[in-house]
């Protein structure tokens, strides 16, 4: 496509660096305009500066748009979500495994019509854009026709998206159980979707009750012929999980073996919870470059547990931050900052706004290997970015007025913002959802 120059006034905020846990970001980690320009050419961000000096070197006749009043930040990145569940959030008082039989398998067997995931993938791509968030490792059903859906309806919007198809081969509704056909359809969703425009595939076993060990080696045979593909499981989430896998895997010493045997533990390799890990396996994932997604909303909704943060941290064990809806509670970025904060006091593990808007930006696109194409504001970089306007509400206007610093302003954000504080969300260089028309 053909992009006119977009020219943006406003202030700016993106994270070169890990700002570490000081209630100061460290040095050199964040790029910060109050008053800010940002340049967009061709769908990527051709230069980024203060306004003053910036505005000097624009072509004769350049429109600028005046954002003043809001804060643009790199698109929020979600590590670890399930689109085919966006219908079952909020469904009553179960742990994972009820949770999974009651609503999450049934939901599921209506993902075998075409129709039925192409509306839901339009609705999540929406909901997405309206958090936010610009690019996700998503799941889909165990139906191929699940992911042509979704990145289908992604590659029509320019999105930059990580999905694939469950594969389960046992102990789940014969509806959804894909057998041997599990591994010629992942192979052709690979062919028709991996790495075309700006969508990458992310093998998917749901987690090891629901893969035979051959079902999970065969998807580690898929990441040995091409390293260039993603992969994205669940590990460790809940006690009742634990005793299962124990049960299933009698011969294995952990969790974390089951999938270390398959050939499934490396360095595009997302894990999402990791609430109950000893420091063997956080040390065997970090050893192989492999991170956690922590999923705060959805472990306090499904009772989980509490993520360790600190233990990840000093076991040199990466971590993403992710909504897993349809456990999770909130499709929102700061919603899920809110969660891991709450998770964080009760360890005595306080979270910082700096390390929160890093971690949804900068952090999350490191630790799943984007790094080069998104997460900061820095020229070259895909131009996804969200509009914040911090006087969204009453309320939020009320205590963002009180704030002296931009700390104090990240925090009220980050425990006080959801969807109403999104004013426009921008992905591929173009505007792709505006607050103010829906
Ligand atoms: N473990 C296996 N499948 C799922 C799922 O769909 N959601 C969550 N939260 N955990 C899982
Ligand atoms: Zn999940």
């Amino acid at each position: 496509t053909n992009h006119a120059d977009v020219f943006i006034r406003g202030e700016l905020l993106s994270f070169a660096a890990d700002p570490g846990h000081n209630d100061r970001p460290a040095p050199g980690s964040i790029e910060h305009h109050e008053d800010g320009l940002l340049w967009l050419k061709g769908g990527h961000i051709h230069a980024i500066g203060h306004y003053e000096h910036l505005v000097t070197t624009l072509p004769p006749g350049a429109d600028v748009r005046d954002y003043r009043g809001k804060l643009v930040m790199p698109g929020f990145i979600d590590s670890h979500v399930h689109y085919v569940q966006l219908d079952i959030m909020a469904s009553y008082g179960r742990q994972l495994l009820d949770w999974l039989n009651e609503y999450t398998f049934p939901e599921e067997c209506r993902f075998q019509d075409a129709e039925h995931a192409q509306t839901l993938s339009q609705a999540f791509l929406d909901e997405m854009l309206r958090a936010g968030t610009t690019t996700a490792q998503v799941f889909g059903s165990s139906h191929p026709a699940s992911i042509d859906a979704f990145f289908s309806e992604s590659r029509a919007r320019g999105l930059r998206m990580l999905a694939g198809k469950v594969m389960m081969d046992r102990n789940a509704p014969n509806a959804l159980l894909d057998g041997t056909r599990g591994v010629a359809d992942t192979e052709r969703l690979i062919a028709d979707w991996h790495g075309r425009d700006r969508l990458g595939y992310s093998v998917t076993p749901r987690f090891a009750p629901t893969s035979t060990a051959a079902q999970m080696d065969a998807a580690g045979a898929l990441l040995r012929n091409d390293e260039s593909l993603w992969l994205q499981t669940h590990l460790a989430e809940n006690k009742g999980e634990l005793a299962w896998v124990a049960e299933l895997f009698p011969s294995s010493r952990d969790y974390l073996a089951v999938y270390e045997k398959a050939g499934l533990v490396g360095p595009k390799s997302t894990f999402a919870h990791g609430v109950h890990l000893d420091d063997s396996m956080r040390k065997r994932l970090a050893a192989n470059g492999a991170h956690i997604a922590f999923c705060p909303s959805s472990n306090l909704f499904l009772g989980s547990g509490l993520f360790d943060r600190e233990a990840a941290h000093r076991a040199g064990m990466a971590f993403t931050y992710a909504s897993d809806i349809g456990a999770g509670t909130d499709l929102s970025g700061f919603g899920t900052l809110k969660s891991a904060y709450q998770v964080g006091q009760l360890c005595q593990q306080p979270l910082t706004a700096w390390q929160g808007f890093y971690a949804l930006t900068h952090g999350n696109a490191r630790t799943l290997s984007l790094d080069h194409a998104i997460g900061q504001l820095t020229p070259s970089m895909e131009a996804d970015f969200v509009v914040i306007d911090p006087h969204a509400t009453p309320l939020l206007a009320r205590r963002i007025e009180r704030c002296t610093s931009l700390g104090e302003k990240l925090f009220a954000l980050m425990i006080l913002a959801d969807d109403r504080a999104v004013f426009e969300t921008w992905a591929n260089g173009e505007c792709q959802h505006r607050r103010d028309d829906h």
